[in-house]
């Protein structure tokens, strides 16, 4: 089944709500992800070497946040447009050496999926319903599954 118009759609409009506020917005997705999975911070070399400094201060760490988000919209409209995510070939080989060295596993994509659905729905109550979420879900799932193929030919 494909991926519809209106999928896409609920995917950018809430996106765009958030967007103002990426800021608060990437803090509350990182901190839900170590909520989860509290030893998922060993794996970003910035917050390991980072000792006892808080965490709203590493810039970086907006960055990955915005990367997820900003993929997953884009995961949503290739979807709709050609049924399959095309990130660039190059991207997507860096993506998943970077994954590899970093020792992300399939189970740290399933954290990060209920972070992120957790997040948008926390960030646009309004707006929330199964069908946005499953939409989200859709993009972010084709989406993990281009990295983790990437990722066992890197490995
Ligand atoms: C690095 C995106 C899932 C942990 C990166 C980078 C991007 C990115 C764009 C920067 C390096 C590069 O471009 O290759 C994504 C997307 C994901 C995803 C779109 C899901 C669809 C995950 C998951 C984890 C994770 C599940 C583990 C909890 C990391 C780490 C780095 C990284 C540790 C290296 C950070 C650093 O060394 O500064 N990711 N990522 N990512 N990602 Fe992800």
């Amino acid at each position: 089944m494909g991926f519809s118009e209106a999928q896409e759609e609920l995917v950018l409009r809430s996106w765009k709500a958030m967007k103002k506020d990426t800021e608060s917005i990437a803090l509350k997705f990182f901190f839900r992800i170590f909520e989860i999975a509290p030893g998922a911070k060993q794996m970003f070399p910035f917050l390991r070497d980072a000792g006892d400094a808080p965490l709203e201060n590493h810039p970086k760490l907006k960055t990955h946040a915005v990367s997820v988000f900003v993929m997953a919209c884009e995961s949503a409209t290739q979807l709709r447009n050609t049924g399959d995510v095309k990130v660039r070939e190059a991207a997507l080989k860096r993506l998943g050496a970077s994954h590899v060295k970093a020792g992300v596993a399939d189970a740290h994509f399933e954290v990060v999926k209920t972070a992120l659905l957790d997040t948008i729905r926390d960030a646009v109550p309004d707006m929330w319903t199964p069908e946005m979420k499953a939409a989200w879900e859709e993009a972010y799932d084709q989406l993990a599954a281009a990295i983790k193929e990437e990722m066992k030919n890197a490995a």
